[in-house]
């Protein structure tokens, strides 16, 4: 199913704990009687997630560009990124699928509006780059081009697929990284004040990293 016609049909039944008083009631949802999808709660609650805008390139050599905010680690060695889409009919997983590659753009609040666009459903035979009008860069290492302004793009082959229910898991090996200068520090590494990235909420709403505070975790 869509990220899109999940949202539509989304239908959850939740019902109110009556034997609570109202200020600590709480809402229960007991899935195996759910009608309708979890996508509004799973979307709306577990937030924010960074967005993997994937380009790849299809056999037949479209360039494509979609965000997915399913995406995180998902090994640091060797380092392994993953991005989720809800169905295996997007251009993006049969592309990565074909060709065995993908790189993972990083979304910052200036490329944001860009990167919604690319969220457009076009015929595979159209590229997001064009359509929306974003500079390409050439990869190092793998076939799919990156964001021209994209501040970071990680260059992946393609590790492992696994369904997970109606989603695919689309794992890749990242082989390339390319950083923008802006997001270095005075000590030439990546300084988490200087990456403004953005994080995806539920539907239209999204979230920057420039808010933030410290903790220390214990030893
Ligand atoms: C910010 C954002 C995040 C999205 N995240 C996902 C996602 O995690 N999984 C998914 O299947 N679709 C997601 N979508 C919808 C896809 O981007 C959309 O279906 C797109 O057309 C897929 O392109 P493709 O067929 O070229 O891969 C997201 C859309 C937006 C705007």
């Amino acid at each position: 199913m869509s990220d899109d016609r999940a949202r539509s049909t989304d239908d959850n039944r939740a019902r109110s704990t009556d034997d609570e008083t109202a200020e600590n009631e709480s809402v229960e949802i007991d899935v195996d009687t759910l009608e309708g999808s979890l996508y509004r709660v799973l979307s709306s609650v577990v937030i924010p997630r960074p967005i993997a805008w994937v380009s790849t390139t299809g056999s037949d050599g479209v360039d494509n560009l979609a965000p997915y905010s399913f995406s995180t680690v998902a090994s640091v060695s060797p380092p392994i990124l993953l991005f989720a889409p809800v169905d295996d009919q997007k251009d993006s997983p049969q592309n990565v699928e074909e060709t065995g590659e993908f790189v993972f753009n990083l979304v910052t609040e200036d490329v944001v509006e860009p990167m919604n666009e690319t969220a457009a459903t076009l015929p595979a035979e159209e590229s997001e780059f064009d359509h929306v009008g974003l500079e390409r860069a050439a990869s190092t290492t793998v076939e799919p081009p990156r964001v021209a302004d994209a501040k970071a793009a990680f260059e992946c082959t393609h590790h492992e697929t696994i369904e997970v229910g109606g989603s695919v898991l689309v794992l890749g090996e990242v082989q390339y990284v390319h950083l923008d200068q802006d997001l270095l520090g005075d000590d030439e590494k990546v300084d988490v004040a200087n990456v403004d990235a953005v994080g995806r909420l539920a539907g239209s709403m999204y979230a920057t990293t420039q808010d933030r505070f410290g903790l220390e975790r214990p030893p």
